[in-house]
C-alpha cells in the first residue's frame, strides 16, 4: 500500500463508491485501490498506440482546492515532431460547478489564449512549489492494481481523479450519480505542435451537441464525424466543414444510467480552451481531440441543467452583450443594391406593403471602390445617403453598413494613409502582408495591437460623421483572403494537416499565412482564429465611444466569448430547403457558444430563392433572435412584398413577432446575466424527455414559446413532437395538446401559417404589434397567462429605454416585474413582484389587457373572480376552449411597476 502524507492537508484511505464519500471535506485527497478493466484505445479512434507519460510527483496547494502534477514521458512516438517529455497538470475547482485540468510543457512557456481575450485564474508555476510541498510518485510502487488520486470539493459535484497507474490518465466524475463524465485514455499526447488527448464516453447514454462553427443536418452529433476548427471563408451552404468561427466547447446530456432511480438529462460541458487548429473526432463511445498547438486547457462544467451549463460557460468566457431594442425588429439586406433609389425604394415597398422594416443595410455595393469608409460618389452620394438615414430616423427605422477588415493599398486613401502612419498592419518577413480581397490589394488592421483598435475607433468616428450608421456589420473576418500565400516557413505547413475545408487543405488556404506576425510577436498560426473576436471588440468599442449608446455589431467569424461583443449571423448559405432546415442546429449552436443574438440569411443568399421557400424561411425567420432578410449579389430579388403570398405569410409571422417583443427583449436580459440562450433546443425545458435529444427542426424561445415550421416544400402538415404538457397555438389560442407525455401531432400547416405553441405554467409579456419597434413599444402591455394543470405560471418582462449601454446595470433606469399565477381559495391570483419599478412608473407603463388560457372549466375557479396583486379584475369576458377556458380582461390600468 501507497502512504503518503501531505503538508497541512487530511489524508483519508477510503475503499468503495466514490458516490458514498463526505461531502463535507473542503478537500478529499484519496488514494484508493481497486480492481480496475482498463479502457482499451478503440482501434478507430486512430490514435497513437501506446504513448503516454507517467506521475512523477503531486503538490496540493495549501487552500485546498487544486493540485499540481508532474508528467514525465514514457515513451516516444514518431510523428509529428519530438514529444515533450515534461509536462505540468494542474486541476484546480475555481467554483464549485467549475473544474479546469490544464496541461502544457513544464520547461517552456507555450501560446494560451490570452488573458484579456478570456480573463482567468494565472495557474502557480509548479517550479515555485516548495520542493516539500511536492510528493514524489514512484511509478514503480503505482504498478499493479489501479491507484488513484481524487480531488473533491465541497458542494461540488464534480470529482477528479488522476490514475496514477501508468500511463497516467485522468477522470471527472459526477458524485451524485457516479457517472464518469470525461475519462481521459492513457494515449496522451504532447508535442510542439502536436496535441492528442481522447475521453471515452457511454455511446449509449451521451448525447452531444456543440463544437463550432459548421452547418450540420442533426443537432445532436452524430457518431463518426470529424469536426475541424481553423476560421475560413467557406460558405454556410456546405455541409460538415469548418466554417466562420471556433468554438471548441459542447454539452453532454445523458440519459439516465440503466437501473438508475433518479431522472436522465443531467448535462455537462466541456471546454478546450485553446485557439489553434484542430479536429476533434467524435466516435460515440469516445471523442478525441488533435489540436496543432497551445495547451490543453479543459474547464468542466458541472450544470447539471442544461441551462446551468450555459450559465457556468458564460460566467467564464463572458456573458452576451446586451443587444439594442431596435434590432429584434426585422432587417433587410442585399448584395447588389445598386444606388440610393434602390434603397429607398426597398424601404417604401415595405411601407406598402405594410410589412414592418425596422432595419435598412447596405453591402459592399454603398463603397467607393470597395474601400472601407467610403461613399461610391456616383451611386451612394454622401449629402443625400445622410439624408435617407436622418429620414430612416425619422421614421423610427435604423440604418446598418458593412465593413471588411482588409484596407486598399493606395496612397490617395486617407483611411490606409493613417493606418500606414500608425503602423497598425499585420506583418510577415518583416514587412506587410499583402492580401487580396474585394478592393484589390490590401493591409489588415493587427487587432493584437492596441494601436489598431484605436485607428478602427478613429476610422469609424470620421465615417459617422458623413452617415450616422446605427451598427456595423463586419464580414470577411476569418480573415478571408483571394489569394493563397505559398509557405515561407514551418508554420505554413505543420506536421499534422487538420481536415481543413474537408480536404485536409493547407491552413492558408485563402486566408492570411500562418507565418504572418502580430503584434507582440504572436504568429498567426497560434492567433488565426481570434482575429474576429478582436475586430467585434475593437467595433462595439468604438460605435460604444462615438454613440454613447449600446453598439449592434454583427460579425461573420467569432470565437470563445465572442458574445460579449457582437451577434452572429450563420453566413453564407443558400436558397435551398436543406438550409432552411438546417438554420435550426446552426442557430441553436450559438445559442450554447453564448452567441444567443444569432440569425440565418431569411429567403437564402446564394443562388435564387422561390416564392415558397421564401414563404417558408420568414415563416421560421420570424422567430431567429435576429432576423435578417439577405441575398446575393446577381440573384433574383427577395425582399418580402416581392410575391404577396410571402407579404401575407410575413405580415403574419412578423405580427406575432412584434407581439412579443416585450418577450425577446426580456430574454435578452435573460441572456445577458445569465447566458441563456434565446432559441433553444426542447430539452433545455425538458431535459427528462429523451425524445427530444434528437430534435432539429424545432426549437423553444425562452422556456415555452415552441416553434414548428414546415422545412420540406409542398407540405401543409408539420408532424411535430409536444413534451408533456398543455399548448396552445399563439395565433389563435387554440388549444392543441394536452398530454401527460410527449407526443407527435400532425399540425396543419397552410401556406400562410406557422405552428407556434405556448405551453401551461408561461406568462408572456406582449405589446401591440406595429410598423416599428418605438411605435410597439409605445402600445400598453398585455399578458398572457397559460396557466398548468395546477393553475401556476411564470413569466417576467425586463424593460429600459432599449439602447442604455448597461442593461439592469446597478441602480439603473430600467425596470424588472415578475408575474406568477396560481390559485388560492379557488380563486386564481395572479400576481407581480416588482424588482426595480423605476423605469416603468416614470413612463407610466400600463397593462392593459390580461389573457388567462388554460384553466380547467370543470374546476369552475372562479371566472370573473380573476385577482390582480389582490384586487379583484373587471370586465371578464370569459369562453371555452376545449375543456379549457379562456379569459380576457380589458381595458386595465395596471401600472406595470407597481
Ligand atoms: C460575404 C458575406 C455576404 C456578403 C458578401 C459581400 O460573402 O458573407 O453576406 O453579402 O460577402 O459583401
Amino acid at each position: 500500500m501507497l502512504i503518503i502524507s501531505f503538508p497541512g492537508q487530511m489524508l483519508h484511505l477510503v475503499m468503495g463508491t466514490l458516490r458514498s464519500l463526505p461531502n463535507l471535506l473542503i478537500l478529499l485527497l484519496i488514494f484508493f485501490f481497486y480492481s480496475f478493466s482498463a479502457i482499451q484505445s478503440d482501434s478507430k479512434t486512430n490514435q497513437i498506440a501506446g504513448y503516454g507519460y507517467d506521475l512523477r510527483s503531486i503538490s496540493v496547494d495549501p487552500s485546498g482546492k487544486s493540485l499540481t502534477a508532474e508528467l514525465r514521458l514514457i515513451r516516444e512516438s514518431s510523428v509529428y515532431g519530438p514529444d515533450i517529455p515534461n509536462l505540468n497538470l494542474f486541476a484546480s475547482f475555481e467554483t464549485k460547478d467549475r473544474l479546469r485540468v490544464r496541461i502544457t510543457d513544464s520547461d517552456h512557456q507555450r501560446w494560451e489564449v490570452p488573458q484579456h481575450i478570456i480573463p482567468r485564474e494565472p495557474p502557480p508555476s509548479h517550479r515555485s512549489m516548495p520542493e516539500d510541498q511536492r510528493v514524489q510518485v514512484d511509478s514503480n510502487k503505482t504498478r499493479g492494481p489501479e491507484k488513484q488520486l481524487v480531488l473533491g470539493l465541497a458542494g461540488s459535484d464534480l470529482v477528479f481523479t488522476l490514475h496514477t497507474t501508468p500511463p497516467f490518465r485522468f477522470t471527472v466524475m459526477r458524485r451524485s450519480t457516479g457517472d464518469i463524465l470525461f475519462d481521459s485514455m492513457p494515449t496522451l499526447v504532447f508535442k510542439d505542435r502536436y496535441l492528442e488527448i481522447s475521453s471515452a464516453l457511454p455511446a449509449d447514454r451521451a448525447s452531444l451537441y456543440g463544437f463550432g462553427e459548421h452547418t450540420k443536418k442533426s443537432f445532436r452529433l452524430k457518431p463518426n464525424d470529424t469536426l475541424t476548427l481553423w476560421n475560413s471563408d467557406i460558405a454556410a451552404a456546405n455541409l460538415d466543414l469548418n466554417l466562420y468561427g471556433s468554438h471548441p466547447f459542447y454539452i453532454d446530456v445523458r440519459s439516465s444510467q440503466p437501473g438508475a432511480s433518479g431522472p436522465g438529462g443531467t448535462t455537462h460541458g466541456v471546454l478546450l480552451l485553446n485557439s489553434n487548429g484542430m479536429d476533434i473526432v467524435y466516435g460515440g463511445s469516445y471523442i478525441t481531440y488533435k489540436v496543432i498547438g497551445g495547451i490543453l486547457d479543459f474547464y468542466f462544467f458541472a450544470g447539471p441543467s442544461p441551462l446551468s451549463v450555459i450559465d457556468q460557460y458564460t460566467k467564464l468566457i463572458g456573458r452576451p452583450v446586451p443587444m439594442p431594442y431596435w434590432s429584434f425588429g426585422f432587417h433587410q439586406c442585399r448584395y447588389g443594391y445598386k444606388n440610393l433609389l434602390d434603397l429607398k425604394s426597398v424601404v417604401a415597398g415595405y411601407a406598402k406593403a405594410k410589412i414592418p422594416l425596422e432595419v435598412m443595410w447596405t453591402d459592399i455595393d454603398y463603397m467607393d471602390a470597395f474601400k472601407d469608409f467610403t461613399l461610391d460618389p456616383v451611386n451612394f452620394p454622401a449629402a443625400e445617403m445622410k439624408q435617407f438615414v436622418e429620414h430612416l430616423h425619422q421614421n423610427g427605422q435604423k440604418y446598418v453598413l458593412i465593413l471588411d477588415p482588409g484596407i486598399n493599398v493606395n496612397n490617395t486613401y486617407d483611411t490606409f494613409k493613417r493606418g500606414m502612419r500608425d503602423g497598425i498592419f499585420l506583418k510577415r518577413n518583416g514587412t506587410y502582408y499583402l492580401g487580396k480581397v474585394w478592393p484589390g490589394l490590401v493591409y489588415f488592421p493587427d487587432f493584437l495591437n492596441p494601436a489598431a483598435a484605436v485607428f478602427w475607433a478613429r476610422e469609424i468616428a470620421i465615417f459617422r460623421q458623413t452617415i450616422p450608421v446605427d451598427g456595423l456589420w463586419i464580414d470577411m473576418n476569418e480573415i478571408s483572403n483571394f489569394i493563397d500565400p505559398s509557405p515561407l516557413n514551418a508554420l505554413d505547413d505543420p506536421p499534422y494537416r487538420i481536415n481543413n475545408s474537408g480536404v485536409r487543405r493547407p491552413i492558408n488556404n485563402k486566408t492570411v499565412p500562418a507565418s504572418a506576425i502580430h503584434f507582440g510577436n504572436v504568429s498567426e498560426y497560434n492567433a488565426h482564429n481570434l482575429y474576429g473576436w478582436l475586430e467585434s471588440r475593437a467595433t462595439h468599442d468604438a460605435l460604444m465611444y462615438d454613440t454613447g449608446k449600446r453598439p449592434f455589431v454583427l460579425s461573420r467569424s467569432t470565437f470563445v466569448g465572442s458574445g460579449k461583443y457582437t451577434a452572429h449571423w450563420t453566413g453564407d448559405n443558400a436558397a435551398t430547403w436543406d438550409d432552411l432546415a438546417y438554420s435550426i442546429p446552426s442557430i441553436l449552436n450559438f445559442g450554447l457558444f453564448g452567441v444567443p443574438m444569432v440569425g440565418a440569411d431569411i429567403c437564402g443568399f446564394g443562388g435564387d430563392t422561390t416564392e415558397e421557400l421564401c414563404r417558408r424561411w420568414i415563416q421560421l425567420g420570424a422567430f431567429y433572435p435576429f432576423a435578417r432578410d439577405h441575398s446575393a449579389i446577381h440573384t433574383i430579388r427577395q425582399e418580402l412584398y416581392i410575391w404577396d403570398s410571402v407579404a401575407q405569410a410575413a405580415r403574419k409571422a412578423l405580427g406575432l413577432r412584434y407581439r412579443l417583443l416585450p418577450y425577446f427583449y426580456t430574454l435578452m436580459h435573460e441572456a445577458h446575466v445569465r447566458g441563456s440562450p434565446i432559441a433553444r433546443p426542447l430539452f433545455f425545458s425538458f431535459p427528462e424527455d429523451t425524445e427530444t435529444y434528437g430534435i432539429s427542426t424545432q426549437f423553444l424561445i425562452g422556456p415555452g414559446v415552441m416553434v414548428s415550421p414546415v422545412v420540406e416544400p409542398g407540405n401543409v402538415t408539420v408532424n411535430a413532437y409536444f413534451p408533456a404538457g398543455r399548448w396552445f397555438n399563439l395565433f389563435n389560442y387554440s388549444q392543441k395538446v394536452d398530454a401527460n407525455a410527449g407526443k407527435y401531432v400532425n399540425l396543419d400547416a397552410p401556406e400562410d401559417t406557422i405552428n407556434v405553441h405556448v405551453r401551461g405554467g408561461n406568462i408572456l409579456p406582449m405589446q401591440k404589434p406595429e410598423m416599428t419597434t418605438e411605435l410597439a413599444r409605445k402600445s400598453g402591455y398585455e399578458l398572457l397567462v397559460v396557466v398548468d394543470e395546477n393553475g401556476a405560471a411564470t413569466g417576467e418582462v425586463f424593460v429600459d429605454d432599449g439602447e442604455v449601454v448597461e442593461m439592469g446595470g446597478e441602480g439603473g433606469d430600467w425596470s424588472f416585474v415578475r408575474f406568477k399565477s396560481e390559485i388560492e381559495n379557488k380563486y386564481l391570483k395572479l400576481k407581480s413582484e416588482v424588482v426595480n419599478g423605476k423605469y416603468a412608473l416614470e413612463h407610466k407603463l400600463v397593462i392593459e389587457k390580461v389573457v388567462l388560457l388554460g384553466f380547467e372549466l370543470e374546476r369552475s375557479l372562479g371566472m370573473g373572480s380573476i385577482y390582480m396583486n389582490g384586487v379583484e379584475m373587471k370586465r371578464v369576458e370569459h369562453g371555452k376552449i376545449g375543456r379549457f377556458g379562456i379569459a380576457q380582461i380589458e381595458g386595465l390600468s395596471q401600472l406595470l411597476g407597481e
